[in-house]
């Protein structure tokens, strides 16, 4: 089952919103990867969905940040240590134990990034929305 980005999700704020979107739609890069039985080797996929998603995000979290700070939001500290540390997460995977077990790197991939786009947007950035 794919990544939806479902209303659920929306804070309102377009850009952000967009920007949302578009992590989505990365994530399930590494979904239709994790499905295609027909590449035996997905490695250099695998890497290249990782940089994308890491460099996506980090665009995204600073246009974020810069948007809290343009409205003095009150808690944009936890949502820059958050930042921080997923951009670390991103970061710090083993590429060569997700080489050896590629299907259960993807798994692991996908498992955090599921909790962490729910987690993280729903819990934090919405909040930014009722902010505005
Ligand atoms: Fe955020």
């Amino acid at each position: 089952m794919k990544y939806e980005f479902t209303d659920d999700y929306l804070t309102g704020i377009e850009s952000i919103d967009e920007q949302h979107a578009r992590l989505f739609e990365i994530a399930n890069q590494a979904y239709d990867l994790l499905t295609d039985q027909f590449v035996t080797d997905k490695y250099d996929e695998i890497v290249r969905v990782l940089e994308e998603l890491r460099e996506y995000t980090k665009y995204h979290f600073k246009h974020e940040e810069d948007y809290m700070k343009s409205i003095n939001y009150p808690k944009r500290f936890s949502q820059l240590h958050q930042h921080a540390q997923f951009i670390s997460r991103l970061e710090s995977y083993n590429l060569e134990e997700i080489d050896m077990a590629q299907q259960e790197g993807l798994l692991e991939i996908l498992d955090f990034l599921a909790s962490w786009l729910q987690g993280h947007i729903k819990g934090m950035d919405k909040k930014i929305g009722e902010a505005k």
